[in-house]
């Protein structure tokens, strides 16, 4: 049966650092529906065009849109062990497209470590960060410098600060995470796979908890 683990937490809670850390581990592939968005970008695709204007005012990209674009990666051939989902579902009715989906595959959501991180800490999170132009590593200006200023560590490509980081579009951002997919803490905790995650830890701490958690939940 394929696994499928959900990370959920607000922007800035760290869900793309630790999906980098633990997709290996957990030999599930990385599925970020922001970084498939700004890869359709990047390559000026009609899809990518049309969820920029969404993203760059820090709101979602509507659901027809995202949930078809899900849909599709999930069916490639790597997902057919499961899936690390980072930043999908976001909303009540993405996460009911998602068990409808998963039930295909004949498999459904197994965990949902919920990376808890208060608000004050996120928009510095944000406003500092750094990522990979060729593959989306995270860095962090004092939390998780990289070696050398500018270059990432993993493959020496330029290091850019996203459009959708400024100081108003994170808070923007912040705001829309708690009315539009807050909700789904209590979704899935009703399902009985929540499971929290404190993650104003050191990152490495954090990726230790997490693959405890999900140890758990998928034994
Ligand atoms: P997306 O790319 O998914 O952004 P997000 O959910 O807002 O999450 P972030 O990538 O900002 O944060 P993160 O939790 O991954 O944190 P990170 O690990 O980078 O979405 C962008 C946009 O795309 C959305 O606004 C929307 O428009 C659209 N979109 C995407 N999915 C959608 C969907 N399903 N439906 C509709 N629209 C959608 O860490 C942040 C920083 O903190 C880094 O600098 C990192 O180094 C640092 N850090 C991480 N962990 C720690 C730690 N423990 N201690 C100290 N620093 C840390």
């Amino acid at each position: 049966m394929p696994v499928y683990v959900v990370l959920v937490g607000p922007p800035g809670a760290g869900k793309g650092t630790q999906a980098q850390a633990i997709s290996a581990k957990l030999g599930l592939p990385h599925i970020s529906s922001g970084d498939i968005f700004r890869e359709n970008l990047k390559l000026q695709t009609e899809l990518g065009q049309q969820a920029a204007a969404y993203m760059n005012r820090g709101e979602l990209v509507p659901d027809d849109l995202t949930i078809a674009m899900i849909q599709e990666r999930l069916s490639r051939p790597d997902c057919a062990p499961g899936a690390l989902l980072d930043g999908f579902p976001r909303t009540p009715a993405q996460a009911e497209a998602l068990n409808e989906m998963l039930g295909k595959f004949n498999g459904s959501v197994n965990a949902v470590p919920y990376i808890n991180v208060p608000e004050a800490v996120l928009v510095e999170r944000l406003t500092g960060r750094w990522t990979c132009r060729a593959a989306g590593h995270v860095y962090h200006e004092k939390f998780n410098p990289p070696q050398a200023l500018g270059v990432c560590d993993v493959d020496g490509s330029e290091l850019y600060q996203r459009e959708d980081d400024k100081a108003e579009t994170v808070t923007r951002r912040i705001r829309v995470y708690l009315e539009q997919t807050a909700p789904l803490i209590a979704y899935y905790q009703a399902a009985g796979v929540l499971m929290e995650v404190d993650g104003t830890q050191p990152i490495e701490q954090v990726t230790v908890d997490l693959l405890a958690a999900i140890a758990k939940a998928t034994e």
